[in-house]
C-alpha cells in the first residue's frame, strides 16, 4: 500500500469550468499536492500515457479526447491513496457512479469521464513520472 496517487482532470472537466471544484474537492478530502501542472498532451503523448489500453476499440477515440485540450495534472498524497481516491471520484461511467463522486457530478459520458486515478501503486508511480521530474514533487 502506497500513499501516493496521480491523476488528471481531463479536457471535458477544464473546459466545462469544473477544475477549482474538483480541486477544492480533492483538498477538502484530506489529499496532499506533492505535483501539479497544468499541461496540454499531444496526441503522441497521449497515445503513450494510455499505451495499455493500445489494442481497445476506444483507444482511438480516447487518445483524440485526451489531446483535445488543456488538463491538470497532479501526484496526490493520503493513506492508502491510491483505492481511497478511486472511491472519491466513482465508476469509470458517471452513470454507474456513486452520488456525491467527482465523476457522478462532474462527467460528461464513459468516454469523458472528467478525472483520471491511477489503478495501481505501480500504475501511481509510471504516471507520475510521466509528468513530472524529481525537481517537481515537493
Ligand atoms: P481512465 O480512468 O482515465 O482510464 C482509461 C480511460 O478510457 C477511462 O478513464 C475512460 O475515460 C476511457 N474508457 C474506458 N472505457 C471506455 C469505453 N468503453 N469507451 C470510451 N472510453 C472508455
Amino acid at each position: 500500500m502506497s500513499n501516493r496517487t496521480f491523476t488528471m482532470i481531463k479536457p471535458d472537466a477544464m473546459k466545462n469550468g469544473h477544475a477549482g471544484a474538483i480541486l477544492d474537492r480533492i483538498i477538502k478530502e484530506g489529499y496532499r499536492i506533492v505535483a501539479l501542472k497544468q499541461t496540454k498532451l499531444s496526441a503522441e503523448k497521449a497515445g503513450e500515457f494510455y499505451a495499455v489500453h493500445a489494442a481497445r476499440p476506444f483507444y482511438g477515440e480516447l487518445v483524440e479526447f485526451m489531446s483535445s485540450g488543456i488538463i491538470i495534472a497532479a501526484i496526490l498524497e493520503k493513506e492508502n491513496a491510491v483505492a481511497s481516491f478511486r472511491t472519491l471520484i466513482g465508476a469509470t461511467d458517471p452513470a454507474k457512479a456513486d452520488e456525491g463522486t467527482i465523476r457522478k457530478l462532474y462527467a460528461t459520458s464513459l468516454g469523458e469521464n472528467a478525472v483520471h486515478g491511477s489503478d495501481s501503486d505501480e500504475n501511481a508511480e509510471i504516471e507520475g513520472n510521466f509528468f513530472f521530474s524529481g525537481l517537481e514533487k515537493f
